[in-house]
C-alpha cells in the first residue's frame, strides 16, 4: 500500500471515497447526518476545509491506484471549539448537532490547550478504510504515517476523537494514552429515549466493545 498526503488534484475523489465509505462510521449510523452515496455538505465542508491544511494521507493500492483509505488530519487551534460552538447557533440541522455539538463539547471539556500549555494541536479527524481493505492494517499504517508527520512538523500533540472501538484499539496500540471518555448512554431525549442508542449497537456489532468503556474516546 502507498501512502502520500492528499494533493488538492484529488481532493473531489477524496471526498467520493468518504461519502460511500465514512457513513459506516457508527456516531453516523447512529444519527444519520450523512447516508452512503449522497452528498453531505454539513461534513463535506469540514472534510474540504481539513485537507486545504495539506496534511491528510491517503493510501493507495499500488496495483489499482484505486484508493483504500483516507486519514483526514487537520490543525485545531486555540479558540477554535469555542467559535465553533457559538456559531452552531446558525445551524439547524439536529443531526449536526448531535454529532458536531457532542465532539465540540468533549473538546472544550477535553481543554487541552489550556492544561498542555500548546495552541495548536495536530488532529487526527476522519480514518476511514474502503470495506474491501479492512482489517488489513491499514487504518494504523495511516495512524503511523500520519504521527510521522505530525513529529515532523514540530507538532506538540496528536489528538482523536475515536468514535469507533476499531479506532480506539488503533490509538491504544499506538501509545496514545486516553483523556476524556464519554459514553452513548448517558444521553436522553425529553421523552427518556437514547439519542445515540443505535450508535450503541453499531459499535457492539462491529466489535463486541464493552458499554462502560466510552463510546468517543478522545486521545
Ligand atoms: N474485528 C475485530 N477487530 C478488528 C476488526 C474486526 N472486524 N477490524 C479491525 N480490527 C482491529 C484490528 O485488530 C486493530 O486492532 P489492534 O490495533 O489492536 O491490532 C484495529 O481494529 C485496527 O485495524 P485496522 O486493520 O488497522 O483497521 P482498518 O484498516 O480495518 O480500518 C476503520 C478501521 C478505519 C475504523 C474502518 O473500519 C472504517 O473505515 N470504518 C468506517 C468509518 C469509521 O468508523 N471510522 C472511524 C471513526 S473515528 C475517526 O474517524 C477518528
Amino acid at each position: 500500500m502507498e501512502i502520500a498526503v492528499v494533493p488538492e488534484s484529488r481532493f473531489q475523489e477524496a471526498i467520493l471515497f468518504l461519502r460511500e465509505n465514512f457513513p459506516d462510521e457508527p456516531l453516523n449510523q447512529g444519527v444519520r447526518l450523512c447516508e452512503k452515496n449522497v452528498p453531505c455538505e454539513l461534513l463535506e465542508s469540514h472534510d474540504l476545509h481539513t485537507m486545504e491544511d495539506g496534511l491528510s494521507l491517503m493510501a493507495t493500492d499500488p496495483d489499482t491506484g484505486e484508493i483504500a483509505g483516507i486519514a483526514l488530519n487537520g490543525i485545531s487551534r486555540r479558540g477554535e471549539v469555542e467559535e465553533a460552538l457559538k456559531s452552531m447557533g446558525n445551524v439547524e440541522n439536529i443531526q449536526y448537532h448531535h454529532i458536531f455539538g457532542l465532539l465540540f463539547n468533549l473538546n472544550k471539556e477535553a481543554d487541552l490547550f489550556n492544561k498542555y500549555g500548546i495552541d495548536e494541536i495536530f488532529e487526527l479527524r476522519i480514518l476511514c478504510v474502503s470495506p474491501k481493505y479492512r482489517g488489513r492494517g491499514i487504518a494504523s499504517k495511516l495512524f503511523a504515517a500520519s504521527e510521522k508527520i505530525a513529529v515532523e512538523r514540530g507538532f506538540k500533540m496528536i489528538k482523536v476523537d475515536a468514535t469507533s472501538y476499531f479506532t480506539q484499539k488503533v490509538c491504544e496500540s499506538n501509545g496514545l494514552h486516553t483523556v476524556n471518555e464519554i459514553n452513548y448512554k448517558k444521553f436522553k431525549d425529553e421523552h427518556g429515549k437514547h439519542i445515540y442508542g443505535k450508535c450503541l449497537e453499531v459499535n457492539i456489532a462491529n466489535g463486541n466493545v464493552s458499554l462502560e468503556r466510552g463510546d468517543v474516546t478522545t486521545f
